[in-house]
């Protein structure tokens, strides 16, 4: 898709995936800047650690506690700096609010998942002014560390560990589950039924319906996939890159060629996602 969007605008910039360990992030990072790269985009699990290989952080960065884009400038001295930005946590409520035309001040959340995602997702939920929010994830300990974060940053916020009794606006899965074809579902059925949810929306975009969609589907829930998410956190970055608007619709048409290999429909796998994404989830 940023590939698309250059091409659209005729810059003559491309984008290129590395696979980095970890003991190594710093030293690819100094890299880019040396070989006067334009950027960088950085995925799980190299979001926290980037945090300290930076020369400056944008608020997007300090507020998520993550980086996944990294800009190269010059400082008026003429020095090379980078800074970190965050365009994940935006990109989750364009999505939400594109995808399903839903609004999240004042609505009641089931959130799945307390990982990197789930907890960005929770606190900008959280920033977004939902009523209430209840956290589910397998460990629960780590749910309840992110209430506390939420209690603590967002105080006007209800925030639950556990199942709700009631019915929820949306149902919203941030746990890998579903990604593999026999993963159960994220949703425990005996304590949460889909039919007292409106909507769902799952953070996986391949395949493009996962069993979690499916069953949403069924009991009449609004659905969207992890896409929208995908190509909002890709266009942010690009803008802070090229400071251009990022063309959209070619960034979106690129992004259904090469993760369906033809559009949102297909369950087709790309033989290359693997390299490029390896958790097919939100970048
Ligand atoms: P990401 O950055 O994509 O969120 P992550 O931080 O590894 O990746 O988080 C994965 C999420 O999926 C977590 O909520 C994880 O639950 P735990 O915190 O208990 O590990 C959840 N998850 C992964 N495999 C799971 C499984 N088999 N059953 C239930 N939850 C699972």
């Amino acid at each position: 898709m940023q590939n698309a969007a250059f091409g659209a605008l005729g810059l003559n910039f491309r984008y290129l995936a590395f696979e980095v360990e970890l003991k190594h992030l710093q030293a690819a990072i100094q890299a880019a800047k040396v070989m006067h790269f334009l950027g960088l985009n950085l995925t799980v699990p190299h979001k926290m650690l980037a945090l300290e290989m930076v020369d400056q952080l944008d608020p997007s960065a300090i507020t998520w506690s993550a980086v996944n884009t990294i800009k190269f400038e010059k400082d008026p001295n003429g020095k090379i700096r980078s800074i970190g930005y965050n365009t994940d946590a935006d990109a989750i409520v364009q999505s939400l609010h594109e995808d399903l035309k839903f609004k999240l001040a004042g609505a009641k959340v089931l959130l799945l998942g307390a990982g990197g995602a789930g907890r960005t997702a929770a606190l900008k939920l959280a920033a977004e002014n939902v009523a209430e929010l209840f956290l589910v994830n397998r460990t629960q300990s780590k749910a309840e560390e992110v209430a506390s974060e939420i209690r603590r940053r967002f105080p006007s916020v209800a925030v639950f560990v556990g199942y709700p009794v009631d019915k929820v606006d949306l149902i919203l899965n941030a746990t890998s589950l579903g990604l593999k074809p026999e993963d159960p579902l994220p949703l425990d059925e005996t304590h949460f039924s889909f039919k007292q949810a409106h909507y769902a929306y799952d953070m996986i975009y391949r395949p493009a319906e996962t069993p979690f969609l499916k069953a949403a589907k069924k009991a009449k829930c609004k659905t969207a996939n992890g896409l929208g998410m995908l190509l909002h956190q890709g266009a942010k970055a690009f803008e802070i890159w090229t400071g251009q608007p990022a063309p959209i619709k070619e960034m979106r048409a690129a992004l259904e060629m090469e993760v369906y290999q033809s559009g949102p429909k297909s369950k087709v796998r790309s033989p290359r996602s693997k390299f490029r994404d390896p958790q097919s989830k939100k970048g």
